[in-house]
């Protein structure tokens, strides 16, 4: 394994507790990842000794906290190796993060006739916003079929992407786990004359990323999910789209000056950023930035296609047709988000057995609906991995399944 699992699992005070006299097996990190001391510790010290207002206030604590929220900027732009820290708008989520882009930039470059393309595996974050745009402004939603493996089906990509203005794709599936190719689709989209809008949520915590390299146009992820605290998430964007947008949210923050008969926006990225900022929650997720740096990014991926390769092998040797593996079997292009369907039994059944043994997995729709609806299924069950799991996280997630066979008698 490229990670010391075992050292690491020391950085996460959570994954000492032991309930029934059973450890914590945390299956669930897709879902949100668990907070290393470092991320902790810089919140609780910055709310102890630096937190004031950003960027209002001209007293020493007012400089240190502004200072310290700007640095958060700038870690994670150098993170995802954007090329200036204006580029980082801080959002709630990224699900905010794509509300902004589909409002925004949707809300003045979308109208009657024009059409957005999406694939039948995004999240509902990046499926409701354009379809709720749509319904305002009379453009329509195109689909990227799948694949019977479960990756995008890009055999008729050119004739899907003649006419879109927008292609909106996540880099990698909540569900399936696949990665999609992410610089082909960017290009793609550029040919056709479409932006390209990349929902990174599930790709910027588990592999190296660069937005460079990807050519997109903007990306969005969550810090919950990369170790960090939740209510902050981030938007990158190409600073001449973000330049040309309008803002999303008005208020506080956002303006360079208001007058009675109008406001001008301030410069980026704070027009983007209306209202009090997470301050706290955005000097913790400067903290996972390091942490995850200070593992290094290519040593998480290469443990996270480790640890996949050997549960998706370990659990078919052990269950065979017994257990339905959806999405791609290959860890070189899929990340550590395994959902399944085990025998005849609900996947609710199955977390509610796994439960027993202490091994958290989810179970439910995971926000992908119409996907789905393609895989013929209400619900699955996911298992996700993460720095902190190890073969023998595998191990009992696996014996644990027999568990579930026995309760359900089959
Ligand atoms: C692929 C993907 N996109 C978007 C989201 C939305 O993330 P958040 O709930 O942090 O806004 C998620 C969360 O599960 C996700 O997995």
């Amino acid at each position: 394994m490229s990670l010391d699992v075992s050292r690491v699992r020391k950085d996460f005070p959570i994954l000492d507790r032991v309930i029934n006299g059973k450890r914590l097996v945390y299956l669930d990190s897709a879902a949100t990842s668990q907070k290393p001391r470092a991320v902790i510790d810089a919140m609780t010290h910055f709310q102890e000794h630096s937190y004031a207002p950003t960027h209002r206030s001209a007293y020493q604590l007012a400089t240190e906290s502004t200072e310290a929220y700007e640095m958060a900027r700038h870690k994670v732009r150098r993170f995802v190796n954007g090329q200036a820290d204006e580029e980082i708008v801080f959002t709630k989520n990224a699900t905010e993060a794509l509300n902004l882009v589909v409002r925004s930039w949707g809300g003045a470059n979308l109208g009657p006739g024009d059409t957005v393309l999406l694939t039948h595996m995004e999240h509902h974050a990046n499926i409701v916003p354009w379809q709720m745009l749509a319904a305002e402004r009379g453009f329509s939603l195109r689909w990227v079929p799948l694949t019977a493996d479960g990756q995008l089906d890009l055999t008729d990509l050119p004739t899907l992407l003649d006419g879109v203005k927008a292609f909106g794709f996540t880099a990698m599936s909540n569900v399936l786990g696949t990665i999609t190719p992410v610089r082909h689709l960017t290009d793609a989209a550029h040919a056709a004359g479409a932006i390209a809008i990349v929902d990174a949520c599930q790709f910027v915590p588990h592999v190296p990323t660069d937005v460079q390299a990807m050519g997109a146009d903007f990306i969005a992820f969550s810090s919950h999910k990369m170790c960090g605290p939740s209510g902050i998430g981030a938007l990158w964007g190409r600073q001449e789209l973000l330049d040309a947008m309008p803002p999303f949210l008005g208020g506080g923050q956002m303006i360079a000056d208001v007058r009675l008969d109008g406001f001008t926006a301030a410069p980026l990225p704070a027009k983007f950023e209306a209202g009090t900022p997470p301050i706290t929650e955005a000097i913790g997720l400067g903290a996972a930035v390091d942490y995850l740096t200070g593992l290094g990014m290519a040593d998480v991926r290469r443990h996270e296609m480790d640890v996949t390769g050997t549960a998706i092998g370990r659990l078919k040797d052990r269950y065979g047709d017994d257990i339905r593996i959806f999405g791609p079997t290959n860890p070189e292009i899929r990340g550590g988000a395994i959902s399944f369907a085990f025998r005849d039994i609900h996947p609710h059944d199955v977390s509610q057995v796994l439960d027993q043994s202490n091994v958290c997995v989810r179970a439910g729709h995971h926000c992908a609906k119409p996907l789905m609806r393609v895989l013929g299924v209400g619900a699955t069950a996911r298992a996700s991995f993460y720095v902190y799991n190890d073969v023998d996280d595998v191990d009992i997630l696996v014996d644990s399944l027999d568990a579930a066979s026995d309760i359900f008698s089959i």
